[in-house]
């Protein structure tokens, strides 16, 4: 069922866990996603970015998402994953998406509050996420990111809610898109700073390549969603160059994204313990 994102915000919230927000391009991996997520019996957030959600064209894409998330037995909040700008926020409001990230990271901190500010305004009442400090790496192709980058700090975490609005707060603690060269050194004492702090619930972005005990400490100090989009499509690419390898007999389309689709079903359902078992 589709649901507004503050509702999975919410459930998080009381049961001192994270949920899961898994980025998806086309049919193959919503529905890998959806079927973790029914497996498990977790609710879910459907992220689609914009540069995704443009290439394959804005109404068939954001269509099957919303489609497939009120067909879901599970609750699942329709969610735009890094828009840097108002209209895209406000096209996917339109269509019915029911969580959107606008996303300032990039600009000085009054910038930043001034756009969202912005974009609170203009959703109408859909659950709006931000950004501040700067998650490096690009969101749709996988390339090893350092660390480095300038982190959130927590005096203008603390302001953030109250000055935007905003429902929830993507930060940066060492985290980058992508997978990482060698281990993350996640900052966990900026965490629990930002924790105390911050007036909403806090986001991890680029959690594929950061370990399972990592995942599970940043929730026990606070994090409330946690967005995984490279190990979706490693275990895609794998599972595909082995059945394009393998030969699929008769050329059948059907066939083709089984075992992909397989793979990507349980790299989800993997994270999803996590995030849901640390309670
Ligand atoms: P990863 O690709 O590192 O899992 O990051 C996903 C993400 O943060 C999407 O916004």
């Amino acid at each position: 069922m589709l649901v507004p994102g503050r509702e999975l915000l919410q459930y998080a919230v009381e049961r001192r866990c994270a949920v899961g927000s898994f980025n998806t391009y086309n049919l193959e991996i919503t529905r890998a996603i959806l079927r973790a997520a029914e497996a498990k019996g977790e609710p879910v957030f459907l992220a689609v970015g914009r540069g995704p959600l443009m290439s394959a064209g804005f109404s068939p894409l954001a269509s099957a998402m919303l489609a497939a998330a009120r067909d879901a037995s599970v609750p699942v909040a329709v969610h735009l994953d890094h828009s840097p700008d108002v209209a895209t926020v406000q096209r996917c409001i339109e269509a019915g998406f029911t969580s959107v990230m606008i996303d300032g990271s990039q600009r000085p901190f009054a910038d930043n509050v001034a756009l969202v500010r912005e974009a609170v305004q203009s959703a109408g009442g859909v659950t709006v996420e931000a950004e501040l400090g700067f998650v490096p790496g690009d969101e749709d192709r996988s390339g090893a990111h350092d660390t480095g980058i300038p982190m959130t700090d927590p005096d203008q975490a603390g302001r953030f809610g109250p000055e935007t609005g905003v429902d929830s707060l993507a930060i940066a603690i060492g985290n980058a898109h992508g997978f990482y060269n060698g281990e993350p050194h996640l900052d966990f004492d900026r965490l629990a700073l930002l924790a105390g702090r911050s007036t909403v619930p806090l986001v991890l972005h680029g959690a594929s390549g950061i370990s399972d005990d990592d995942l599970r400490r940043c929730i026990e100090l606070g994090v409330r969603k946690i967005n995984v989009n490279t190990e979706i499509r490693y275990a895609l690419f794998g599972a595909l160059q082995e059945s394009l390898a393998q030969g699929i007999a008769g050329y059948d389309v059907t066939k083709l994204f089984d075992a992909a689709i397989e793979a990507m079903q349980r790299t989800v359902e993997e994270k999803i313990e996590v995030f849901a078992g640390a309670r």
